[in-house]
């Protein structure tokens, strides 16, 4: 006969945390079909265009650019969000700056994916979500964005300027593409 009287009592921190190990297991277990399931989800939202290159600007209105005038122009892409295809329209600004060259910068905020609008006046981009800003060449003025504003993949043809819509993850430093 064995005497349990005087054995010292189990540590009940000891025992949650085998118990906590157990039901740990035991949902990873239960949970992997679920785990899998999200892991085999598309991602939220995917950019599924087939035609890569874009006219954004004919060639008759490129040179009616003028040098730190932005000219907004709206491109619609084919996005998949999980089971649904939509069309999307996405802002991108043309701005030609000093030595005649252009850029294109992608009007989502790099924050919170907010869309920023120009401020002639200011000479300057606004997010609204979050008082964002960024200069004329897409530098961070002021604000929470943690990088200037992505440029999109252009190049000029007979047709006029073409674009490679290019999507970035949000809120990085860094610019990595999606
Ligand atoms: S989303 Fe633009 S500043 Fe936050």
């Amino acid at each position: 006969m064995t005497d349990t009287a005087n054995q010292p009592p189990e540590n009940p921190s000891r025992r949650g945390f085998v118990s906590a190990l157990g039901a740990g297991i035991a949902a990873l277990i239960g949970g992997y079909p679920l785990i899998r399931a999200l892991a085999e989800m598309p991602p939220a939202s995917m950019d599924v265009s087939e035609e890569p290159w874009v006219l954004l600007v004919p060639a008759g209105e490129v040179e009616t650019i003028a040098p730190g005038k932005p000219k907004r122009a709206d491109l619609t892409r084919v996005v998949a969000e999980r089971w649904r295809v939509r069309e999307e329209k996405v802002a991108l600004y043309v701005v030609r700056g000093e030595a005649e060259a252009l850029t294109v910068f992608s009007s989502i905020c790099t924050h919170a994916g907010c869309v920023v609008g120009f401020e002639a006046k200011e000479n300057r981009f606004h997010c609204p979500c979050h008082d964002g800003y960024f200069g004329i060449d897409g530098r961070v003025l002021d604000g929470p964005p943690p990088r200037g504003l992505d440029p999109i993949p252009h190049r000029l043809t007979e047709a006029g300027l073409e674009v490679r819509f290019t999507r970035y993850r949000l809120d990085t430093a860094e610019r990595i593409e999606l």
